[in-house]
């Protein structure tokens, strides 16, 4: 057999090319009631209690690395929640969530494996947008992105999409330029809102 060639992480100005192989992080879980298998990982372990409400730790799933019949179990769960592909990106794999905790009791490893993976597509953008979007990027008004992670939870935000200067990052949305490292809000601000330099607007 070929051996398949594994290609370098991304620059931060280039995507994951389709087709190629790299190194991946992955976790052995049971997601969504099917046999532990490795799924590919992006962004650290962690809960997002504060803002969004969600205390379980968990994973996000890095989709571009899916295998086709893991690809076809996410979409079946696109499909349950009637909300559309976009929730692919939001899905936790978590112990005890509601759509994760058919399985034997298992809580990933704090640090994924590194796994040969195939990059089978470019994270398609994030435009749906969610209950906690506006909370979110109230409170990350003032943040910057800086060396290419998300200050939300330390998602790394190579080799994804830049469109008109913006990248979005694939956890929970928020957007960021690449030029000033600052937040690129999409929704509308909250009334009383705290200005960057600590003043009331
Ligand atoms: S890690 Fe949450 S928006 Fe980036």
């Amino acid at each position: 057999m070929r051996a398949q060639s594994i290609h370098p992480q991304p620059a931060p100005d280039q995507v994951f090319v389709v087709g190629h192989w790299y190194h991946v992080p992955c976790v052995f879980f049971p997601y969504l009631g099917y046999p532990a298998q490795w799924w590919p990982v992006i962004g650290p372990r962690h809960t997002d209690e504060r803002i969004i409400g969600f205390s379980d730790e968990h994973f996000h799933v890095d989709i571009r690395f899916v295998t086709k019949v893991q690809r076809r179990i996410m979409d079946a769960y696109c499909e349950h929640r009637r909300d559309g592909v976009h929730t692919v990106f939001a899905s936790p794999i978590a112990q005890r969530y509601q759509w994760s905790d058919f399985g034997p009791p298992h809580i990933p490893a704090e640090v994924p494996t590194i796994k040969r993976k195939q990059c089978k597509f470019v994270f398609p953008d994030y435009t749906a947008i969610g209950r906690w979007h506006q909370p979110l990027e109230d409170a990350y008004e003032c943040a910057k992105m800086t060396n290419g992670i998300c200050p939300h939870q330390g998602a790394p935000l190579y080799g994804l999409e830049v469109r008109d200067g913006v990248v979005t990052c694939p956890l929970h949305g928020l957007r960021w330029s690449l030029s000033t490292g600052e937040l690129v809000r999409r929704t509308l601000r909250t009334e009383v809102h705290q200005r960057c330099d600590g003043e009331l607007q």
